[in-house]
């Protein structure tokens, strides 16, 4: 399922969705993935669940990804209502154009439309038919695929079976991608210092994907960042960055060069042209990255004081962190009660020590 997922994943930027409401009467549209008028039938589709009838592993497999909640997701939900508010309804089979390619094209999504008046394969969101009936790619961002819903099923199985249910066809370009993630590694500079001197940490994260940046997709609702915590030999936590502060959010650290006061972030921010960060993407005017490119690797420097009074060893762990959403754009969308349910997940552990010597 990566490529393609990588594909619609790599378009979210080219198109942006930047710039400022537009005071046209006309609404947005294009000829492949927004056109006017329905270029596929709805009822030329079938559904998951049929899928499901035979092909029972990708079906499970399907139904808790990404890509069934597509349009069901109550933060996608909240975007498209605010964005629909900003635009007056002009701009919106922008976001359906990804979202729901099958539903857009079939001519549900219209300006104003409304999430309660749409028809089920609509609602299934990147659904098995709106990848495994793509005929060919017209362009490699926003949606580009050519839908053909009465072709051959196409899969990666290079001599498949004869199937009662359908047509089956290799698509030979499909590239399988390396699966991996982030990795960390903290290091001491030296093994040892004298009580009152100042610890450098080496703290190493690695991107082990080939095929795209760590993270990836829609980094600027992402959050991944990079927590350290320092403890001296009675357990005491002497220096911390990356720990979550009262509203959820993680804290910068004071001392964490170079930037000094700079938390090691990993993902991206939007920002405005007076350069302050803003939630919706169509409001930005920048797109600030930090992610990690494919392969890359980057090294933070973090200067850790100790007092003369200290007790070692010291003991300093760092672990890459991710989580889908951050508590205060839930917040900003009025979904406060799903704060509570966000998920940490942890991508990478690594941890080391320092001796302290008597000052
Ligand atoms: C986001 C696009 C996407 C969606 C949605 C999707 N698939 Fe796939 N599917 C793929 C890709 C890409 C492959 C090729 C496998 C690979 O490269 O790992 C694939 C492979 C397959 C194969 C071939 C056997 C195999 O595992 O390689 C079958 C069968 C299949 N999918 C069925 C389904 C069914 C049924 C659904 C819905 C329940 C579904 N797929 C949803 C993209 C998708
Ligand atoms: C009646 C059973 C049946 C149903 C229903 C069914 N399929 Fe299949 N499908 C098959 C068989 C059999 C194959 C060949 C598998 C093989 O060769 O290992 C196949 C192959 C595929 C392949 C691989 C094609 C290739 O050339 O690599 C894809 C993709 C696929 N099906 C998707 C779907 C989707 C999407 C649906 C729902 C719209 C669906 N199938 C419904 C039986 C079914
Ligand atoms: C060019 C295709 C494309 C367009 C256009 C697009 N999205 Fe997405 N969207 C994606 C993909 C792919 C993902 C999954 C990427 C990931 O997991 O980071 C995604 C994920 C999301 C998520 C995260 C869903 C979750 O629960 O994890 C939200 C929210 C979202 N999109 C909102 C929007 C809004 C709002 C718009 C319109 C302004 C939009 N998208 C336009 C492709 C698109």
């Amino acid at each position: 399922m990566k490529t393609l997922h990588t594909i619609l994943t790599l378009v979210l930027f080219a198109c942006g969705g930047g710039g400022s409401p537009s005071d046209s009467d006309e609404f947005l549209s294009d000829a492949l993935s927004m056109p006017r008028e329905p270029t596929v039938a709805l009822d030329g589709f079938a559904s998951a669940e049929q899928c499901g009838l035979c092909h029972e592993a990708h079906y499970r497999e399907w139904s808790t990804s990404g890509h069934a909640y597509a349009m069901s997701d109550p933060v996608f939900r909240a975007f498209v209502a605010v964005r629909q508010e900003h635009y007056g309804g002009k701009q919106d089979m922008f976001c359906l154009q990804c979202h729901s390619p099958i539903g857009t094209r079939g001519g549900e999504i219209v300006p104003g439309f409304d999430f309660a008046e749409l028809q089920p394969i609509t609602l299934e969101g990147v659904t098995c038919e709106s990848c495994h009936k793509v005929a060919s790619l017209a362009r490699p961002y926003n949606s580009g695929h050519v839908l053909e819903p009465g072709g051959p099923m196409r899969g990666t199985i290079a001599e498949p079976a004869v199937s009662a249910a359908h047509e089956s066809s290799v698509r030979a370009d499909v590239k399988r991608l390396l699966a991996g993630a982030a990795r960390v590694d903290i290091a001491t500079v030296a093994t040892s210092v004298r009580a009152g001197d100042v610890v450098d940490l080496l703290v190493t994260v690695e991107n082990n994907i080939s095929g795209h940046n760590f993270p990836t997709g829609s980094t600027f609702n992402r959050q991944a960042w990079i927590e350290v915590v320092v403890r001296d030999g009675d357990d005491r936590i002497v220096f911390a960055t990356g720990t979550l502060d009262a509203s959820g959010e993680p804290r910068g650290s004071s001392r964490a060069g170079p930037g000094e006061g700079e938390i090691l972030r990993l993902g991206s921010i939007l920002v405005d042209a007076r350069g302050e960060p803003v939630l919706f993407p169509w409001r930005a005017t920048e797109h600030v990255s930090n992610a990690l490119g494919p392969l890359g690797e980057r090294v933070f420097r973090l200067r850790v004081p100790t007092t003369r009074a200290a007790r070692g060893p010291l003991s300093a762990e760092a672990r890459v962190l991710f989580r889908a959403f951050s508590p205060t754009a839930l917040r900003a969308l009025g979904l406060d009660e799903y704060v509570t349910r966000l998920e940490i997940h942890e991508v990478s552990r690594d941890r080391t020590s320092v001796e302290l010597r008597p000052p």
